[in-house]
């Protein structure tokens, strides 16, 4: 059962614990804009103060890094009792298109029962239920377990500082399971447990023509076109079928056990109309033959973010331009390694090109994907606080997205990771009027306090 001195804490400190989180969130550490540099520093810096002062780990530390700061912070006098990572991130997505907020993006704002503020959900609002449940557990005779906390501010970015932190210190992090509060909830009120992400290469394509902008009266019909030649490219990349013409892609993955491809059969139109509401769509295009759930989470997938070349300002102007930019990126499944997809990725667009143009590609970022197994008794731990919490067997989800560092947790820390999810499919994760449903807020910091509690046991 559910501590109740646990409840009381938590329901006695609603307001001030609402208190905080808006002024953490209103800090704009968005990671991905230089201009933001000193509001990620100060959001880090809210963070350890929030660690020394109010859980009281006086040694909690602002780890600098090449890029934004890590947060640190650990209790570990607990001999013979487990050790738990607490992971999660405190730098947001960027806020454009800005005139589609209702509210601005970086003033909390509550209506109803949400809190709305960009951040909210992903990941300030769950990360720092976190720390509120340390904070409450230390209210109530201490923790009952060790913990180490690592909140890191390159998550939205794809920066490399936590993956060199943790290739570093493996000794300093060493634990016997990680808890990332970072993921999805399938429905309100339904307790979800992630079991996988998915990987990611994120990299740019150039083309580039004649090396300069030409009058296309003069040289239409004659002279490459870079913006035609990265067309052809993309549509030769990924075809009207859906399938991703990189060969050896498809090859490298893990196939799908047919248990686990029947699950998600199952679960496909359920969650492809939660998709298609959320996202207001009529349709969801894709890869023939593959349900709706295995396309949205366990399938390898190609996606253009944004295309920049040319001439797009108002009016006419006949210019062929000199050079086009794509930016794309591919969803990984397990054993589909970033650094040999990148390989056969480059050698398909060189193949591709066309006279006259030379293609460039750079790569951006890149994670492992992963998938975990349920077994474990953190995962049997947490499982069991949640069902507590909403009073359901917990539903499994398998991602689509992607958290980098997770697979270093399992691969080179060697510990069980479990992912509670308390973001909702309506809650505008990236897009304008992002939201924290409040109740969840509350639900996360009791879960988390009930998971602490029970991994003991
Ligand atoms: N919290 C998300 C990951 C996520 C998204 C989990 C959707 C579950 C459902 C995370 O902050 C994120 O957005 N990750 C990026 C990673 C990338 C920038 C390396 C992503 O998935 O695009
Ligand atoms: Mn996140
Ligand atoms: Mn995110």
């Amino acid at each position: 059962m559910a501590d109740p001195k646990v409840s009381t804490y938590v329901e006695a400190n609603a307001t001030r614990f609402l208190d905080e989180l808006k002024a953490l969130t209103a800090i704009p550490s968005v990671s991905a804009l230089s201009e933001h540099r000193a509001d990620v520093h100060r959001a880090a810096e809210f963070l350890v103060s929030q660690l020394r002062t109010q859980v009281g780990l006086p040694k909690a530390e602002l780890i600098e890094t090449n890029g934004h700061p890590l947060v640190y912070g650990e209790s570990t006098q607990e001999a013979g009792k487990p050790t738990v990572l607490i992971y999660g991130h405190y730098d947001v997505q960027p806020v454009d298109p800005v005139e589609l907020w209702d509210t601005p993006p970086f003033e909390p704002t509550v209506k109803g029962d949400n809190l709305y503020v960009r951040g909210a959900v992903d990941d300030k609002g769950p990360m720092f239920a976190t720390i509120k449940a340390l904070e409450t557990l230390m209210q109530h005779g201490g923790l009952p377990v060790n913990i180490k906390v690592l909140i890191e501010g390159e998550e939205e970015m794809g920066g490399e500082a936590i993956a060199e932190y943790v290739m570093k210190h493996p000794d300093r992090l060493q634990a016997d399971c990680a808890l990332v509060l970072d993921t999805g909830m399938v429905a309100q009120g339904i307790p979800t447990m992630s079991y996988g992400l998915r990987g990611i290469v994120y990299f740019e394509i150039v083309a580039n023509g004649a090396g300069r902008d030409l009058h296309s009266g003069v040289y239409g019909g004659i002279a490459p076109n870079p913006i035609q030649a990265l067309a052809w490219l993309l549509a030769d990349l990924k075809g009207r079928d859906g399938h991703i013409n990189v060969p050896g892609l498809y090859e490298m993955m893990q196939p799908l056990s047919e248990d686990e491809r029947d699950q998600l059969t199952q679960l496909s139109t359920e969650v492809g109309q939660r998709l298609m509401d959320a996202g207001g769509l009529q349709e969801l295009p894709g890869e023939a033959n593959y349900s709706i759930a295995e396309r949205a989470t366990a399938r390898p997938t190609f996606e253009v973010h944004g295309i920049r070349g040319g001439f797009t300002a108002e009016g006419a102007k006949t210019v062929i331009p000199a050079t086009a930019t794509a930016k794309v990126s591919l969803r990984l499944v397990p054993d589909q390694k970033p650094a040999e997809v990148m390989r056969l990725v480059e050698q398909q667009i060189q193949k591709l090109t066309a006279p006259g143009i030379t293609f460039e590609v750079q790569g951006i970022h890149n994670g492992d994907a992963i998938v975990l197994s349920p077994d474990s008794p953190a995962f049997k731990a947490a499982a069991a606080a949640l069902e507590d919490e909403f009073g359901k067997p917990v539903t499994l989800l398998r991602e689509g997205g992607s958290i980098p560092i997770v697979a270093l947790f399992d691969s080179v820390l060697k510990l069980p990771v479990v992912m509670m999810g308390f973001s909702l499919p309506d809650d505008n994760v990236h897009a304008p009027n992002e939201k924290f449903y409040i109740p969840n807020y509350y639900a996360a910091i009791r879960s988390v306090a009930g998971f602490l509690q029970r991994i003991d046991q």
